[in-house]
């Protein structure tokens, strides 16, 4: 095990470093969150937050907590909360034109990002389901983003599932992907529909059901005691003669998508068929060919050939999440082979996680043969090492009592 004690410092850096706390101008509504990278990504991002208020829990439970009340006081009146917050600084430059804003004083974003509130509620604080604004929140997300009225979640833009320029997109978006100049198009169509999933829909779409945004949603339903979706998730997603599961699109898309983690991120789900899992473990997660690489997982399979670990492309700054392993990943990926008891390979993937943070820092993410940091610096979600080197009992269930 790659040196916890330097681990546990330099995430306790990081938080510290990246924590932002005050009043925002205009109504005094109180804010508390880590921002993902003081240079690079300044504001409140949703599944940012959740996923190192996770981590707070290690050094402050308090600033856990006032993590997610923050998002909680982000909060519109009908649940919504947006993707990113911008608590004290407004929107800026160039991201004025790719935001997702539906004007330019919009205090957030009028997009969602993968909805686990609840379950980062129940990991940090305790039950969800007391909480009167999370409760709203997910009625909001069950009444706005489930179009077939089945309980899958789904989203307008890439970027709505955190996956921004994830390669399996492309297929759905097309020249309108993330990062692509025809980008800009997409916005400028959704913001005039209002995100509104099923106006798109009657505009030709796209939409999609995104695997790993429906696993984290799930989780939320469970932590909240509601109904499971895996059954739903297996039904409609899981394509039983690759042994993956695969996201869901309308319009139909001509080609199958990329082959991504997020084939994989059902190993969360505590309630996932048992042979379903060991078949995504032994097929796909430990094949030195797809996904077990030097440093796993990688967020596309190395035999795919969209899988690439280069910064930036010709078509530009395509980088994100075609190749390089991201924390987050490797955690939820994690959770499942602890429960499914890999024990050797579940402390293998901290190993080789863990020797990479103490390498190159906590880094946005990294190569996966090399393990050299990627992306931005003084990451905040790769602190999650946390919960791999400090697990608690609840680890092995998924956190869900
Ligand atoms: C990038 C990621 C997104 C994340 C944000 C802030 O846009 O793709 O998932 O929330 O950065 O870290």
């Amino acid at each position: 095990m790659a040196d916890p004690a330097r681990i546990r410092l330099l995430c306790e850096a990081t938080l510290r470093g990246n924590w932002r706390e005050g009043v925002r101008a205009g109504d005094s509504v109180r804010y508390a969150y880590t921002c993902p990278s003081p240079g690079h990504y300044p504001w409140q991002w949703y599944w940012d937050s959740c996923f190192t208020a996770i981590a707070w829990r290690h050094f402050d439970p308090t600033r856990a907590r006032r993590e997610l009340e923050s998002l909680l006081a982000a909060q519109r009146v009908d649940g919504f909360i947006g993707h990113t917050i911008f608590w004290d600084r407004p929107l800026s430059g160039p991201r004025r034109f790719t935001y997702n804003v539906t004007s330019p004083d919009a205090p957030m974003t009028a997009s969602i990002q993968p909805p686990l509130l609840a379950w980062a509620w129940r990991i940090v604080v305790g039950d969800p389901a007391t909480n009167p604004g999370i409760v709203r929140h997910h009625d909001w997300l069950a009444a706005h983003r489930d179009l077939d009225g089945d309980g899958l979640i789904w989203i307008v833009q890439p970027d709505e599932s955190g996956l921004d320029a994830s390669s399996k997109f492309d297929v759905v978006w097309r020249r309108q992907a993330h990062s692509l100049p025809g980008f800009l198009l997409l916005v400028r169509r959704n913001r005039r529909l209002d995100y509104d999933p099923r106006r798109i829909v009657d505009a030709g779409g796209p939409v999609c059901a995104e695997v790993m945004t429906n696993v984290l949603y799930n989780l939320s339903l469970l932590a909240l005691g509601r109904p499971s979706l895996t059954e739903r998730i297996v039904e409609r997603m899981y394509d039983e003669s690759a042994g993956l599961f695969h996201l869901l699109a309308r319009p139909e898309p001509a080609r199958a998508p990329a082959v991504t983690w997020a084939a994989l991120a059902p190993l969360a789900l505590p309630d996932l068929p048992e042979a379903i899992g060991r078949r995504l473990v032994e097929q796909h997660l430990l094949d030195p060919a797809e996904f077990w690489l030097p440093v796993p997982p990688p967020s596309v399979s190395a035999s795919d050939p969209t899988f690439s670990v280069r910064d930036k492309t010709l078509l530009g700054p395509r980088r994100y999440w075609r190749g390089p392993t991201w924390v987050n990943a490797a955690w939820l990926v994690w959770l499942g082979l602890v429960r499914l008891g890999y024990t050797a390979q579940a402390d293998e993937i901290v190993r080789r996680i863990g020797s990479a943070i103490v390498s190159g820092g906590l880094r946005e993410y990294y190569d996966p043969h090399t393990a050299r940091g990627m992306g931005a610096a003084t990451f905040g979600w790769s602190t999650l090492v946390m919960e791999m080197i400090e697990p608690d009992r609840r680890a092995a269930a998924s956190y869900i009592p």
